[in-house]
């Protein structure tokens, strides 16, 4: 089963030092890139990422990446 793609393109987000992030795996949450749940009944499970240090992350959400959660340039071959 292949993730539905979200968007081609990654999600830039400032995540918080101190915080903990849960990036959807599956391409099927709301709340992209993040897990609001919607994987339920697939085999997909979001990946979390504790941040130590506050910047900006660009979050994969053609859920293609090599790299995991971290947008590769997967996206522009789709
Ligand atoms: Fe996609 Fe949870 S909604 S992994
Ligand atoms: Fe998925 Fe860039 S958005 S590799």
């Amino acid at each position: 089963m292949k993730p539905t793609i979200a968007q081609k393109a990654p999600y830039p987000i400032n995540v918080e030092a101190g915080k903990t992030y849960y990036w959807c795996s599956c391409g099927k949450s709301k709340s992209q890139p993040f897990c609001d749940g919607s994987h339920q009944g697939t085999e997909f499970t979001p990946k979390q990422l504790v941040v130590n240090e506050s910047k900006t992350i660009y979050f994969c959400g053609c859920k293609q990446s090599k790299n995991g959660m971290f947008c590769d340039g997967s996206h522009n071959a789709l």
